[in-house]
């Protein structure tokens, strides 16, 4: 891959629900080293965007390029298999599991056993400033160390790119000073981030971001409402999701 190329680039995405457009002709780029929010109000599109690079949904038209070749992950499994990782605005963690074991679900049989994946979990988790007691359930920890078992299940793969839905919203100012940190190392050890936030969440976000990784580190794709046009009952009040590049930069 070119240094020039993108990680991941989007181009002319639409993405429907029935006759829905929730996305519309959405094009951007994601560069290695880049954290990439996506901004938006409700509805506008932010969590469909984030799935369809996941692969939970395909685009209905447009094309997807990822490492320099085009992509059309088959579903999540392909996606991860492909390095891309996502922490889900609404958790997928079994509650009644320990942590290492809601890490080890889905994984094949026998390539991480559950003791050394409990050491690996912690080490990464030392390492990021998330501190995890491997052994601990789910439903005995607050909504922040649950998004950390998240964020770590995910790290714990060495994803070369990270989606975060929304991360922010369910976090305590300091918990979501952690999660900055958590994505400055990212961006800085030439991964990408890709994080959807509420416009009223990022104002604080982009400041910060931007101070920690300098100019042309820092992207932005906006998430616009438009009215969805011809063939829909305005009455519905529906709208379209049209994303365009915002800005780079600090
Ligand atoms: N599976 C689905 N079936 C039908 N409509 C859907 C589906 N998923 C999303 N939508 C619609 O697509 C639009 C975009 O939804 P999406 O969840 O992507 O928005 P969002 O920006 O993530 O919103 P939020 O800030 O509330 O998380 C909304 O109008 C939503 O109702
Ligand atoms: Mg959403």
């Amino acid at each position: 891959m070119s240094s020039a190329e993108p990680l991941l680039s989007l181009r002319a995405i639409t993405k429907r629900f029935g006759s829905f457009a929730a996305l519309s002709d959405v094009s951007l780029d994601i560069r290695a080293g880049e954290i990439h929010c996506i901004l938006g109000e409700n509805g506008a599109g932010k969590s469909t965007l984030c799935n369809l690079i996941f692969g939970v949904h395909r685009p209905d038209s447009g094309a997807m390029r990822y490492r320099a070749a085009a992509f059309q992950p088959s579903g999540p499994a392909d996606s991860l298999a492909q390095g891309i990782a996502m922490v889900h605005q609404h958790f997928s963690l079994v509650p009644d599991m320990t942590v290492v074991d809601n890490v080890l679900l889905g994984r094949e049989r026998g390539v991480l056993k559950r003791k050394d994946c409990a050491t690996q979990l912690k080490r990464l988790a030392d390492e990021y400033g998330l501190p995890l007691d491997p052994y601990a359930r789910i439903e005995d920890l607050s909504v922040g160390e649950r998004q950390r078992v998240e964020i770590v299940k995910c790290l714990i793969r060495d994803p070369s790119l990270f989606v975060l839905d929304e991360p922010t919203a369910v976090l305590l100012p300091d918990e979501i000073s952690a999660l900055l940190d958590v994505c400055r190392r990212v961006a800085a050890s030439g991964r990408a981030m890709v994080q959807a936030c509420r416009d009223q969440e990022n104002r604080g976000l982009r400041h910060r971001v931007a101070r920690w990784t300098g100019r042309g580190d820092v992207c932005n794709t906006r998430v616009r409402y438009r009215p969805s046009g011809a063939g829909h009952d305005p009455g519905q009040h529906r709208y379209t999701g049209q994303i365009r590049r915002l800005d780079s930069g600090a």
